[in-house]
């Protein structure tokens, strides 16, 4: 399913793919953070909410739920830090939405750590049963894709610390809705300038169609890597047409595959990876 807010992410690349001309800095990708999110506390929380009151409330209303900006209250059990990041980083080209670059890396995971407080199910705990989550894993492939503590594969980004930074709601999400919320990537350096996991179709003057991740690129070759993993190099001038497929995921979704209860023990099982919740 494609929702507004992939689009709303594709939009940049698909206008610098129309118009190649276009400023990097206003339709580049999303700022991406040097670290990734480290584990809320309660000190960031309130550094957060001291932060947001000054800086955030007189457009998001003192609690988040709006003023002249939009309610964000949700925003972080339904996009997660990294997005978040960018968006409070980068502001929202061509609205209201100013950008806080002045802000330091800590200052704004600070404001996501109480945005993420303040969501319905952001503080929520999982309801399922862990230990059964963690048969449920092993016996669906998820391995085959996903690394947890360095073992599996690396088609999906690695899950060793998920639980700490999706909430279960977004973790829920992840499960149902495959590439509606595409994480950012911020290990993987030769992916760092695109937004990662972005499916990208090529169709080659021949006709053929590669469909892929984005994982590197020079001037003469694009590089896309399909969902065996394979890594196809293509000629770009044998391109006839790139483009990106928001909201399209080479992981499929469980939700026909898998019982509510069993989602809910999986979710339950992810959230205990790295300590959290
Ligand atoms: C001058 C007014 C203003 C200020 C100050 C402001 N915002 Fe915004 N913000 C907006 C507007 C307007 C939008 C809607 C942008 C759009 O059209 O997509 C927005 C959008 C957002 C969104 C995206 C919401 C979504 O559902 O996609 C987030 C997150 C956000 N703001 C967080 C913050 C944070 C955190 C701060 C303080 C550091 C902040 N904003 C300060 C006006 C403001
Ligand atoms: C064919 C490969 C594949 C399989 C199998 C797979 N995934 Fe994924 N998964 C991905 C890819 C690619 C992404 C990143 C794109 C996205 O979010 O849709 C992802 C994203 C995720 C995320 C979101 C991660 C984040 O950083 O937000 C979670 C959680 C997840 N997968 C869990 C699972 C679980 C649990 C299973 C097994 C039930 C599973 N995956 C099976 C490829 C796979």
């Amino acid at each position: 399913m494609i929702s507004i807010r992939s689009l709303r992410a594709a939009a940049p690349i698909l206008a610098i793919l129309i118009c190649c001309c276009a400023a990097q800095a206003q339709f580049g990708p999303p700022s991406t953070p040097k670290e990734p999110h480290p584990k809320a506390t309660p000190e960031s929380v309130e550094a957060g909410h001291k932060l947001f009151s000054g800086t955030c409330a007189n457009c998001h209303g003192i609690d988040g739920s709006g003023a002249n900006g939009p309610n964000i209250r949700e925003v972080g059990a339904t996009l997660g830090p990294e997005a978040l990041y960018g968006i409070i980083h980068d502001g929202v080209f061509g609205s209201g939405m100013p950008s806080f670059a002045s802000l330091s890396d800590q200052q704004i995971w600070d404001v996501i750590d109480y945005l993420t407080s303040l969501s319905h199910a952001g503080g929520a705990l999982a309801t399922g049963d862990a230990q059964k989550g963690k048969e449920i894993y092993a016996s669906n492939g998820c391995a085959s894709c996903h690394m947890i503590d360095g073992q599996g594969g690396d088609l999906g980004p690695d899950l060793s610390a998920i639980g700490e930074v999706r909430s279960v709601a977004m973790l829920k999400n992840a499960l149902i809705d495959p590439g509606a919320n595409l994480p950012v990537d911020t290990e993987l350096q030769e992916r760092a300038n695109y937004p990662a996991y972005l499916v990208y179709r090529a169709v080659m003057k021949d006709g053929k169609v590669v469909e892929g991740m984005r994982v590197d690129e020079d001037s003469f070759t694009i590089q896309l890597r399909d969902k065996d993993g394979h890594i196809h190099s293509i000629q770009k001038f044998y391109v006839e047409k790139l483009e990106p497929e928001p909201g399209k995921s080479f992981m499929p979704s469980y939700k026909d595959k898998l019982s509510d209860a069993q989602i809910n023990d999986l979710v339950s099982y992810l959230s205990t990876l790295g300590g959290a919740r």
